[in-house]
């Protein structure tokens, strides 16, 4: 099926899912820390997504595979070496020196906005601070690749070039994925590949790009809860997600915080 690009008014959609949803890592950043669980997390996400944006969390009772449990909590959780979908837990302490991915996706009105962010618990190691900005600066130089006429593959390649240059390595099981009504839609956005390759964009497009960066070796396994993705090396690892949308003339993050004055702001 060819990617449809969405109309103004579904555009206009996306950029209120697309807002609240970082609002719910605005809010949580200050309650990270060391002794709170990942399962308090959760509760406040789901309590925040649910009263005060009148939205729901896409996470709960989602499930993407046959024979795959729905997810059980509101958001995902992913500390050290899990890569991904992570579920939040009530004996899962947060200790100093942990980093953490929180994933937030909210439905509002029957559209989607998704986004992860790192988070650092106490004092990281230098290897996890390191890890962390190559990770955000992976999702940055994919953005940047955005704008019509350029290829999917370019993403996929600017991500792959900066992690390798830094000795990291590119989880290729996962990928960022179209967004809008239906919360995994096509494309498959990799974060690895060649440029020139893969489906042409085009304006109305909207799409997550959520690379996942390992300290170590690439290779994955899935744990038996048939969610939790963890290095199989047990080495550390690292995501930063946002939706994006293609504009007539490059790019317009819809899930951008305040923090981040390195992107261009959302158009008002
Ligand atoms: N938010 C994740 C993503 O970026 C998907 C989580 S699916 C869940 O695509 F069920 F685990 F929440
Ligand atoms: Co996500
Ligand atoms: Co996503």
């Amino acid at each position: 099926m060819p990617v449809r690009p969405k109309k103004p008014e579904e555009i206009e959609s996306m950029r209120v899912a697309g807002r609240l949803a970082a609002s719910v890592l605005e809010m949580i950043g200050d309650h990270v820390g060391p002794g709170v669980s990942t399962g308090d997390l959760d509760r406040r996400c789901h309590e925040f997504i649910v009263n005060d944006l009148a939205s729901r969390p896409a996470p709960l009772n989602y499930s993407n595979a046959p024979g795959q449990p729905p997810f059980p909590k509101s958001i995902c959780t992913s500390v050290n070496h899990v890569v991904c979908h992570g579920i939040p837990n009530d004996r899962k302490v947060l200790r100093n020196g942990d980093v953490l991915n929180i994933d937030i996706t909210v439905i509002k009105d029957g559209w989607h906005g998704d986004t992860s962010k790192m988070f650092f618990v106490g004092e990281p190691s230098v290897l996890a601070r390191r890890l962390v900005r190559v990770t955000q600066e992976c999702l940055y130089k994919g953005i940047e690749q955005v704008r019509p006429g350029a290829f999917l593959g370019d993403i996929g390649a600017a991500i792959q070039r900066h992690a390798e240059t830094h000795r990291f390595s590119v989880v290729r099981e996962f990928g960022g994925h179209g967004i809008g009504q239906i919360f995994h839609d096509e494309p498959l956005v990799l974060h690895y590949g060649q440029r020139g390759t893969g489906v042409r964009l085009e304006p109305g497009m909207t799409f997550t790009i959520e690379p996942m960066i390992n300290a170590g070796k690439r290779n994955v396994k899935l744990l038996p809860d048939r969610w939790t993705v963890v290095t199989k090396d047990h080495r550390l690892s690292a995501q930063w997600e946002h939706t994006i949308l293609v504009t007539d003339d490059g790019v317009e993050v819809l899930t951008r915080r305040a923090e981040e004055t390195a992107l261009a702001p959302a158009a008002a």
